[in-house]
């Protein structure tokens, strides 16, 4: 079969890591006789520079014309002056936003290989880590009402809100239910709901909707403590659910604590097979250029969509096999260095996990 990709190269280290997660791609569509077509998109800094917006119409209509897409990163210190609707990041939330994809899945695993990479002491970390954060991607305070104002005093102010309906909650807590149906039946959902409004609705609507999964256990958690539990415990989690800002957050924590921010993948989904399948790291400008990025969250994330997307189950598993035993062999970025790893590049990591697929 054919599948077409759309890939948002981006900024910073992004067109590095597609490229390798392309190769990877296409050593798996190699293997089981599938064609994948890449159509890169403009996204981000890169569309700024373009086309002089973050989002450019046609990004958005090759997309949707396609049946998932690939991003790389987003930023980076050449646009940090521009206002705030105007840079590159904006893109990104845009897309997000005009695709519908509202629910952002983030799996956070510690891989046996990377044990030792692992920053948490070992008899916290040898409870094994396991976790899948389920992140509400177009709502909350990234979307709500916001402004700088100007005063003649000079004591300028500015805002943003934080807001959430019922409906909203609803459809990332069924996401967050579904995907507890097939792991450990066990959700985290963590609000602020000591003291915001908005998170004792969500805390409300998720306690009410629990009442239709009865084999789900659902317990609720503050996000300040969710942080702490989080390396105090990682093991006791299974699936977390919760709101944009939180998930951004705790996302990363979830990253490091498995070895490094570059190895997490991520896929934005909505209703229907479509998804955006993004690494959940940034666009590293301190290291773009240079060949030292890890592809691997993006070449994770290239597997989320064989999965997801296009139903290869098969595949995505040859993928995630290929990554292991690259990692097994002590193939490694200079992120997750072990004592006498080869230290290799991001294109050259690329090439080996595809070399492992074709073996
Ligand atoms: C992420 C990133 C983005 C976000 C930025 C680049 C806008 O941090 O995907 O986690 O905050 O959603
Ligand atoms: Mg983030």
């Amino acid at each position: 079969m054919n599948y077409k990709i759309s890939v948002i190269d981006g900024d910073g280290i992004g067109p590095e890591v597609c490229a390798a997660a392309i190769a990877v791609l296409n050593a798996a569509g190699k293997k089981s006789g599938h064609k994948f077509e890449f159509s890169h998109v403009l996204m981000g800094g890169a569309a700024i520079d373009a086309c002089g917006e973050p989002l450019p119409k046609k990004t958005v209509e090759i997309c949707k014309k396609s049946g998932a897409a690939l991003l790389g990163a987003v930023g980076g210190p050449k646009w940090d002056g521009l206002p705030g609707h105007l840079r590159p990041e904006a893109g990104l939330l845009r897309i997000r936003k005009a695709l519908g994809l509202y629910a952002n899945i983030r799996p956070a695993i510690l891989l046996d290989a990377l044990k030792e990479t692992c920053p948490l002491r070992a008899d916290i970390r040898d409870g094994g880590i396991d976790i899948v954060v389920v992140r509400e991607l177009t709502g909350g305070i990234y979307f709500g009402k916001r402004n700088t104002v100007s005063r003649k005093n000079g004591n300028d102010y500015a805002y943003d809100t934080e807001k959430y309906s019922v409906k909203e909650i609803e459809r990332i807590a069924e996401k967050a239910f579904e995907i507890a149906k097939k792991r450990k039946k066990k959700i985290v959902s963590v609000d602020k709901a000591n003291v915001l409004d908005s998170s004792r609705l969500w805390r409300r609507t998720v306690r009410k909707m629990s009442a239709e999964y009865p084999d789900i256990e659902v317990t609720d958690m503050l996000v300040d403590n969710a942080a702490m539990q989080l390396v105090k415990n990682p093991s006791q989690f299974d699936v977390v659910l919760t709101g944009n800002m939180f998930g951004d957050i705790l996302s990363d924590e979830a990253a490091m604590i498995t070895g490094s921010i570059g190895i997490l993948a991520s896929a934005s989904l909505g209703k229907g097979r479509f998804g955006l399948y993004e690494p959940i790291h940034g666009s590293a400008p301190d290291i773009a250029g240079t060949d030292r990025a890890n592809p691997i969250a993006t070449v994770l994330s290239a597997a989320m969509m064989l999965r997801t997307s296009f139903d290869l189950d098969a595949e995505a598993a040859a993928v995630e096999r290929a990554v292991n035993a690259v990692l097994k062999k002590n193939i490694r970025t200079a992120d997750i260095k072990e004592n006498g790893s080869e230290i290799v590049g991001c294109k050259r990591m690329g090439e080996a996990i595809a070399e492992e697929i074709l073996r």
